[in-house]
């Protein structure tokens, strides 16, 4: 450990993962805990804004101690503590600041607060070094966007979704084909198992919009199972996932592909939940590797779905741009990263 080494602890309680992590300079993981609801969330067939916030109150002390136990150190040993400030659910949010502001205010230590979003894109500099200008390719349970990134800390929305994100079609649809919460994992599996032979939509908007819509092909996949209930007609799960994601991965990948080009960014990068589907990291690879103009970078499966090292990583560089909060932080569930 040398004098100039950066040690930040994030907290991340935005929606149902109870989480903390040390991160080293901002790019080297040091620890990583994520305490999971989703068992608890399943019944319901998604998060529960009650049960979450009472499960971050019982879970956010153990997994701090248990972070700084897996990384061998003590709080003193922590520069600043970076938490998430928004968007998410806003009682689940607030468990994370307060043991935040908590934590800072007893040891006297800088807190810095982090956009979800932001941190997910950070995850990225947890496997490489980031390049300006950048594009991210965000797609999460609640957001699909594509952000243009001049530099650190500066994030431009240049593209999003008009309705459902990407995650939340993945999770609707899979609720249809009677799979169980969160979907995105398992119509992914199904997937791989079947053929893209049923006709679905691609939302390609206006000539030139790097918008999203995915609410037409949802609806769309929903139709065709009641369609076929009806008719009495067996349709095979496999294929209809198949179908779902080429058109999913189609657009998403088309519209970055296009958006890369026209930027000329040095490097595309994946971020949120949904960067954990296989058939996606697939088709970026595809394009992009080989290009030899660009670099992709995809996150490892853990660092895709939320997770506390993103928050610590993005906080590093508003650390280090003196970017401070104070103890009157609040949450912010709609909180915009343009800023
Ligand atoms: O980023 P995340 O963990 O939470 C939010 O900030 O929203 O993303 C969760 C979303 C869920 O909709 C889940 O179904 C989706 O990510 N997801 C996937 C996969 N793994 C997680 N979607 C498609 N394929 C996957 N392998
Ligand atoms: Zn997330």
């Amino acid at each position: 450990m040398t004098n100039e080494d950066v040690y930040i602890l994030g907290i991340e309680t935005s929606c149902d993962e109870t989480a903390a992590a040390i991160v080293k300079n901002g790019s080297e993981l040091i620890s990583n805990v994520v305490a999971s609801q989703i068992e608890s969330h399943k019944r319901f067939g998604g998060v529960v804004p009650e049960i979450a916030s009472r499960h971050h109150v019982e879970q956010i002390t153990i997994v701090m101690e248990e972070t700084l136990a897996k990384a061998n150190m003590e709080i003193e040993q922590i520069d600043a503590i970076a938490v998430t400030e928004g968007p998410g659910l806003v009682g689940a949010l607030l468990v994370g600041i307060n043991a935040a502001k908590a934590l800072a205010y007893v040891h006297s230590k800088p807190l810095v607060g982090v956009h979800h979003i932001a941190g997910h894109i950070y995850a990225n500099q947890l496997i490489g070094k980031l390049s300006f200008p950048l594009l991210s390719l965000v797609v999460s349970g609640g957001h699909t966007e594509l952000i243009y990134m001049k530099e650190h800390g500066h994030f431009q929305v240049i593209g999003e979704t008009r309705d459902d994100a990407a995650g939340e079609a993945y999770d609707k649809v899979a609720r249809t084909l009677g799979l169980p919460y969160p979907g995105g994992p398992h119509i992914d599996k199904l997937a791989q198992l079947g053929s893209p032979t049923i006709d679905l939509p691609r939302a390609w908007l206006e000539k030139d919009s790097y918008d999203f819509s995915f609410s037409g092909l949802k609806s769309a996949v929903i139709n065709t199972v009641h369609n076929a209930k009806q008719k009495g007609i067996e349709i095979s799960k496999e294929d209809l996932a198949a179908s779902f994601q080429e058109s999913v991965i189609d657009v998403l990948v088309t519209k970055t592909k296009q958006a890369a080009e026209e930027l000329e960014v040095e490097q595309v990068l994946l971020a949120g939940g949904v960067a954990a589907n296989k058939g996606l990291r697939a088709a970026l690879q595809e394009v992009f590797v080989d290009n030899g103009k660009l670099e992709l970078m995809i996150p490892p499966l853990h660092l895709c779905t939320d997770n506390a090292a993103m928050i610590a990583a993005a906080g590093y560089i508003s650390f280090q741009q003196g970017k401070y909060g104070d103890m009157s932080m609040n949450a912010h569930p709609g909180l915009s990263i343009e800023g």
